[in-house]
């Protein structure tokens, strides 16, 4: 019989001896949640306003999700993909009719999504007569995963650096985000694929302009090369529509998601169009989990909700009120608050402080949970359905932390 722990500090004492540790944590053990609130093992209530990182777009124990795992555990978990099951399919249907893409392709997380681009595109290469074409250029400050080759991928040195990492897989390059000339700069025969986030996330919350992917579009074009998304962290919802490129009116060949399309359970997914939705056959792509049953019942209720019950409308409205009540304490604390920026319900503050943590402690406090990238940027990446009361509270403990330290 396990005994179960009763309090945070027990649960993190023996976290302490018998986890790995590769995480800096808060000191809060994650009980239950409901709705944008969790509660931890002192019986302590938390807005939740990190939403596992963006991926509890519907929050937590939402009914839909609830019931969609209660039916799975009475009939499937899992199956092998030497058979078809019905939620993979109404899945791939709901992501083809609801975008611009062809096919959808299933992976268990981010980064397992971004790697089968990866290979998707060189392949892509190779079938279209060009196996000279392997590189990838992807953007400085972006962040597509953390195996070897998504982390060499990925335009930050701290994530595969070679020192600790080394051999790094080759065909990997980097340019400027938002800067065409930089991209250029990096193109050669040599080029398979531009690979980027419509917005960085983990970069600092910087969106991506119409200019810079309406050039990448046409440079690809161009080329005969691939343009592909990551939208691991701003699609499924996210920005106020189902895909963020779809703000832009800028379609990629291929674009990969993970995170809130399976409400907690890991899923990825590559979605491709034309050529690109044709170029895994048989035998060069594929994985035993991904596309099973339950996390695909889970992505097909997910997307069920945000798509035909209005989730992705609120995220939208809600965004914009969000970011005006941001814009405001900005007018209040010039000096600390540099830029408010984000889309939907993916936001920002950029602070004049070169450390923002001093701020998520302070809001920790306060029960409400924030997170900091890129050093100084405040990042708020909520449940989708969080409203105005939800917002109103995030801000008010955002005041107080910036009068608490003299802002
Ligand atoms: C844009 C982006 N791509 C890829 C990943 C990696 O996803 P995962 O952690 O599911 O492998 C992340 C994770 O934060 C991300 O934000």
């Amino acid at each position: 019989m396990i005994e179960k722990f009763t309090s945070n500090a027990q649960a993190i004492e023996a976290a302490d001896k018998y986890l790995y540790g590769n995480h800096v944590r808060v000191p809060l053990v994650m009980d239950r949640g409901e709705g944008c609130y969790v509660y931890d093992l002192d019986g302590d209530k938390y807005l939740d306003f990190v939403g596992g990182i963006a991926v509890n777009g519907l929050g937590h124990c939402h009914p839909a999700i609830v019931k969609a795992l209660e039916e799975r555990a009475e009939t499937i978990l899992h199956c092998s993909n030497y058979y078809y099951n019905e939620p993979a399919i109404q899945t791939a249907k709901l992501l083809v009719e609801n975008s611009c893409f062809d096919k959808v392709i299933f992976a268990n997380s981010g980064a397992e999504a971004n790697e089968a681009q990866i290979k998707l595109a060189r392949k892509y290469a190779v079938d279209h007569g060009h196996p000279e074409r392997y590189v990838v250029i992807s953007m400085i400050q972006s962040f597509h995963g953390r195996t070897l080759a998504t982390a060499t991928a990925t335009g930050q040195e701290i994530v595969h650096n070679p020192k600790w990492f080394s051999p790094l897989p080759e065909g990997f390059r980097y340019a400027e985000f938002n800067n065409l000339e930089s991209v250029k700069e990096q193109m050669g025969d040599d080029v398979c694929a531009i690979l980027t986030e419509p917005i960085q996330g983990e970069g600092g919350v910087h969106p991506a302009t119409k200019e810079f992917l309406q050039g990448l579009r046409d440079l690809c074009d161009e080329k005969g090369i691939l343009l592909m998304y990551d939208e691991v962290q701003v699609g499924s919802g996210r920005t106020g529509k189902l895909f963020a490129y779809q703000n832009y009116g800028v379609e990629p060949d291929c674009c990969s998601l993970a995170k809130a399309l399976g409400s907690g359970v890991p899923i990825g997914a590559v979605c491709a169009k034309g050529d690109a939705a044709k170029t895994l056959t048989p035998g060069t792509h594929g994985s035993t989990f991904a596309g099973g049953p339950l996390a695909c019942a889970l992505a097909e209720a997910t997307l069920d909700e945000m798509i035909n019950n209005g989730v992705i409308d609120h995220a939208a409205e809600a965004g914009e009120y969000f970011r005006a009540q941001l814009s405001k304490l900005q007018e209040k604390y010039p000096t600390a608050i540099k830029e408010v920026r984000g889309m939907g319900m993916i936001n920002a503050i950029e602070l004049t402080m070169a450390d923002g943590h001093p701020v998520v402690d302070k809001c920790f406090e306060q029960k409400v949970l924030i997170n900091c990238t890129a050093g100084n940027v405040l990042r708020f990446i909520p449940p989708l359905i969080a409203g105005k009361e939800e917002i109103d509270q995030v801000i008010q403990a955002l005041d107080q932390s910036f009068a608490q330290l003299g802002c």
